[in-house]
């Protein structure tokens, strides 16, 4: 069965995956009038039911991310706007924290690693600021004794991306998106443009655009041509949640992380009492198993951090997989093959660039250009990387 009337494509845009990318994405589209069909057994699950929800631009900046920053602060900017908007046009509180981020040195080595971070930001004219060992103990009396100095970002914020996922399901419903619910099993093809989907049961749908929005398995997606198909890999987090019971809140006030042993661990509180503790990286294909040597680094290292810690409950153990790039940068918009465009390759900041994202998306689908922000991120730039390679 196809779904087109005679006179064309059902959808304007039929978008592949329901995580808060392919959502955020559905959304705008639909705002700038548009008909959008989404495809998702389980739209506003994903990654995001995992994710801790730090809008860490500053605390997770690496060398060799600066164009990567750009796009963050341009998201982080948005954020404050994106979850009023969402919020009144939901009814549906996000959970969005202006809160701050705390960055922490438990030994000599990662005090060296977070002075080089602090280094790094200044050079990049972001704002933080070092704090001895006492001085973050004053902002967060839970740490360990031994922490050795830190870095006070006031301008890394939190949102519950739970909550995101949920607002912006409902927002979609209620501007109209179309939802199959079911996964896609295969792009359609037709003289060299993409026109449409086909999905598990069999049902052909046709749109005039599609956004392959499906997170770590946006590579997998039969019918996609094999220059076009993003690279784009699972890298698992393992995260932890605990609650903080109401006698002992409030337990932390803002996102406290560190890099212990050179793995990061970080511990974002929420209003609601809940603790998200995570979170692993692992190289792991496709698993999603939540292991004991997994619960028990984070643990012992989050215990290092905040030793009172330990006594909390522990309501909640769950692995996701982040959709890494080979830059670990996001692709965004066309691709070489007419009518498919992505949004994918988020990797460890789908949550951050989630306002940027749809912003990005809706003016390609509009427009048919990627805008300023966004060039960087153009897909066709692995394809490029591919086609100067010496034959
Ligand atoms: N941005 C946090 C993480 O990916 O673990």
């Amino acid at each position: 069965m196809v779904r087109a009337p005679a006179g064309g494509p059902a959808a304007d845009v039929l978008v592949i995956g329901g995580g808060i990318i392919g959502l955020v994405t559905a959304w705008r589209a639909a705002q700038r009038g548009l008909r959008v069909a989404v495809a998702d057994p389980e739209p506003g699950g994903g990654a995001a039911q995992v994710a801790a929800g730090m809008l860490a631009a500053v605390t997770e900046l690496h060398y060799g991310e600066q164009t990567l920053l750009g796009l963050n602060l341009a998201s982080a900017a948005r954020y404050p706007d994106f979850a009023r908007e969402l919020t009144e046009a939901t009814g549906q509180d996000l959970g969005y924290r202006a809160s701050g981020t705390l960055a922490v040195a438990l030994d000599a080595d990662d005090r060296a690693h977070l002075r080089e971070l602090h280094a790094l930001q200044e050079q990049s004219g972001l704002s933080s600021q070092w704090l001895s060992g006492r001085e973050c103990r004053r902002l967060e009396p839970m740490l360990a004794p031994g922490v050795r100095g830190g870095l006070r970002v006031d301008g890394d914020h939190q949102v519950d991306p739970r909550r995101l996922a949920a607002a912006l399901l409902r927002a979609c419903e209620d501007a109209g998106v179309a939802f199959h619910r079911q996964g896609a099993r295969r792009l359609t093809v037709v003289r060299e443009r993409a026109t449409g989907l086909v999905l598990d049961d069999g049902t052909a749908l046709a749109g005039d655009r599609v956004v392959l929005a499906a997170g770590s398995r946006s590579g997998r997606l039969d019918g996609v041509p094999e220059e076009v198909r993003p690279p784009v890999r699972p890298v698992k987090g393992q995260v932890l949640r605990l609650t903080v019971p109401r006698a002992r809140a409030p337990f932390l006030s803002r996102t406290v992380r560190a890099v212990v042993r050179g793995s990061q661990v970080y511990l974002v509180p929420r209003e609601s009492g809940e603790l998200v503790v995570g979170a692993t990286s692992e190289e792991q294909g496709w698993d999603t198993t939540v292991t004991a040597g997994g619960v028990y680094e984070l643990l012992r290292d989050a215990h290092e951090l905040v030793p009172g810690l330990t006594e909390l409950p522990l309501t909640e153990t769950r692995a996701g997989l982040r959709p890494a790039s080979p830059d670990n940068a996001p692709l965004l918009g066309p691709t070489a093959l007419p009518g498919l465009l992505l949004a994918t390759g988020h990797h460890r900041n789908g949550v951050l660039l989630t306002p940027v994202t749809g912003d990005v998306l809706a003016h390609a689908l509009v427009t048919g250009e990627l805008p300023a922000e966004a060039r960087a991120f153009s897909p066709q730039r692995f394809r490029t990387a591919l086609t100067e390679q010496p034959v």
